[in-house]
């Protein structure tokens, strides 16, 4: 895939989970290869990194949290915010397994990075 590719770049950073094929919306579904999906690790609030995999602050399920302020981010519903400040979805990249590789099926989807840049 022809791609410009930042080298180095934090905002290139990304979140991989494996989760119940089943657990999929309809968008995160035809994104997902195997029930793996990919999101953006840039937290769309200020841009800090999202780092914790814990269970969400309302419900019992397992999300993605950004400890700068708290926004969670439910990875089986394209990552949308479900607690927080966050303003938006984290980018989601799609993924296929090719030959027996995981790959990257097509650009992000979505913007990558925090509201102010
Ligand atoms: S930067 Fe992630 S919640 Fe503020």
């Amino acid at each position: 895939m022809d791609a410009i590719v930042r080298d180095g770049s934090r905002l290139n950073e990304v979140l991989l989970v494996r989760l119940d094929p089943n657990e999929l919306d309809e968008t995160t579904r035809p994104r997902a290869a195997e029930g793996i999906v990919a999101y953006s690790a840039i937290c769309s609030h200020a841009g800090c990194p999202v780092t914790a995999w814990i269970k969400a602050s309302e419900g019992n399920d397992d999300v993605f949290k950004c400890m700068c302020h708290n926004s969670e981010y439910d990875p089986r519903r394209g990552a949308q915010v479900v607690f927080g400040p966050a303003p938006r979805r984290l980018a989601a990249l799609p993924l296929v397994i090719k030959d027996g590789v995981l790959v990257i099926a097509a650009p992000f989807i979505g913007k990558v990075g925090g509201q102010q840049g």
